[in-house]
């Protein structure tokens, strides 16, 4: 089956749904349709012969204007086939035209990203987010944003000229009649990812920093950039422990080499005796990572309470002015230290197994010391936790996992430039108080370095940019004999 063509004498460009590089499409004799990648399998369910033909012009391209009517059942299951592909990540999305180059290819950087053409008027008024960015990747020109779903390969350097046009507002009629317009549907897909965004003339000039939505004011463009690029779930890219230069240069040692100078040994002031040794330097010698829990011998919900107590509970409470004459700000400081005594980051427990209480979703409530539980999706719930599991390479999912969030604005409204530097400074203070306490405690623990934005701010409902996860750490009753890492 052939995807169905585009009229004779229609200029327009076509958006076309087609399978990415990486993907092959298998169509089985019983009617199962598979896709395979790097190796891997991805089963999509059973199709009708037409569209098992039909599938294969996926890696053509296959309109997506047709699913708007689909009078034929063929055109129904493959519009059924490629939403599955798209929620697997598997597509991307061709403008060009008929038979002709690619002008803009959109590569999808959320799961649940979908194209959309919001509607667009002559008399509306368009600019670039202040997030938006075009950059050379390999030999392409992407343009992208941490706040959109997808990126946009630009193919056409003319249309990546007409783009920079919008660093200031223009009415879209006067971009209509000028040379290299790059058409209107790419117009209303930038908008959607909010690469653009439609200025409301009475309410400002269209450059102002919040483009719709208050909490972006306190965002830096290379702090939203880093936090959405360093973490889980807004991005595409390779993530974690991939080794991606083992093949091109070897490990840098372990220990930096010697400058040259004359030494100062310092071994003769450390304490000979062990006994002699303090019983904070003995506790920072006797932390480890634990990533094995033993579920049999679940941690308590006493043990827990002392854990927060110790690491997180509010101390005290004042109020001082920020500067001279300046607005009267609130802190409440707590046991780890923390970059102008902000405290932006907040505990959500995600607790599997603990004696005394109930499994599920939590906020600590640092200030009461409490746990207030939040209703979250089961299966959301379950994917932090085998998140966790994975991130450890454990045998088991941790009996609590703590997502360490962060809320940004916290820290912004006061530095410039720093802002997302310090906050993870601070978890990196956190976690290291974390670690101390559970082995005080005979608990075990375990940073995980990696954290899933998306995932949080569905189970919370809360905007990636306006609190977010910036780590996790695992902790629960170790088994008895831990192997060393
Ligand atoms: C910021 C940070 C991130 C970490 N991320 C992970 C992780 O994702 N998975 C894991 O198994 N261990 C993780 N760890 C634990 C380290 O692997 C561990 O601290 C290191 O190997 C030293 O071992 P030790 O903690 O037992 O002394 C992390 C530690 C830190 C400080």
């Amino acid at each position: 089956m052939r995807a169905p063509g585009i009229k004779r004498g229609r200029r327009a460009a076509t958006l076309s749904a087609r399978l990415s590089a990486h993907v092959t499409l298998e169509a089985r004799a019983d009617g199962n349709i598979v896709a395979c990648l790097g190796g891997y399998l991805v089963g999509f369910g059973q199709f009708g012969a037409g569209a098992a033909a039909g599938a294969q012009e996926l890696r053509r391209g296959w309109p997506l204007s047709s699913f708007a009517s689909e009078r034929r059942s063929v055109e129904k299951e493959i519009h059924l086939l490629v939403r599955r592909l798209a929620r697997h990540g598997l597509l991307e999305y061709s403008l060009g035209r008929p038979h002709g180059e690619d002008q803009v290819v959109i590569e999808p950087q959320l799961p649940d990203y979908w194209p959309q053409t919001p509607p667009l008027g002559n008399a509306d008024v368009l600019v670039l987010s202040r997030f938006a960015y075009m950059r050379r990747r390999a030999n392409e020109m992407v343009l992208e944003s941490p706040r959109a779903g997808a990126l946009f390969r630009i193919c056409n350097p003319q249309i990546a000229a007409a783009l920079a046009t919008l660093s200031s507002p223009q009415q879209v009629k006067q971009l209509r009649r000028r040379d290299g317009f790059p058409g209107l549907e790419l117009l209303a897909l930038l908008v959607d990812c909010q690469i653009l965004f439609k200025v409301d003339a009475a309410r400002d000039s269209g450059l102002r920093p919040a483009e719709g939505d208050d909490n972006l004011i306190l965002w830096d463009f290379h702090d939203l950039l880093f936090h959405a690029r360093s973490t889980e779930g807004r991005h595409a890219n390779p993530l974690g422990g991939t080794y991606p230069y083992a093949g091109v240069m070897a490990p840098l040692p372990a220990v930096r080499p010697r400058w040259p100078g004359k030494r100062v040994h310092l071994r003769k002031f450390s304490a000979a005796q062990p006994e002699a040794i303090s019983p904070a330097a003995k506790l920072l010698r006797a932390r480890h990572s634990t990533r094995s829990f033993d579920d049999r011998r679940p941690i308590t919900l006493a043990e827990l309470s002392r854990f927060l107590d110790g690491t997180a509970r509010v101390q005290t409470r004042f109020s001082s002015s920020a500067y001279d004459g300046g607005p009267l700000v609130a802190y409440a400081p707590r046991p780890y230290p923390s970059g102008g005594g902000s405290y932006e980051l907040e505990l959500y427990l995600a607790v599997d197994t603990c004696e005394g209480l109930a499994r599920g979703f939590y906020h600590y409530d640092a200030g009461g010391h409490a746990l207030v539980p939040i209703s979250v999706r089961p299966h959301e719930f379950d994917a932090l936790l085998r998140g966790a599991q994975f991130a450890m390479d454990a045998p088991t999912a941790p009996q609590i996992l703590i997502t360490i969030a962060a809320r940004f604005g916290r820290v912004s409204w006061k530095y410039s430039s720093i802002a997302y530097a310090l906050v993870l400074k601070d978890v990196g203070a956190l976690m290291q108080t974390f670690y101390l306490m559970a082995n005080d405690l005979g608990l075990g623990g375990c940073a995980i370095g990696i954290s899933n934005i998306d995932l949080f701010a569905k189970m919370t409902g809360i905007d990636f940019h306006i609190e977010g996860p910036v780590g996790q750490f695992a902790i629960g009753r170790g088994m008895k004999t831990e192997p060393s890492d």
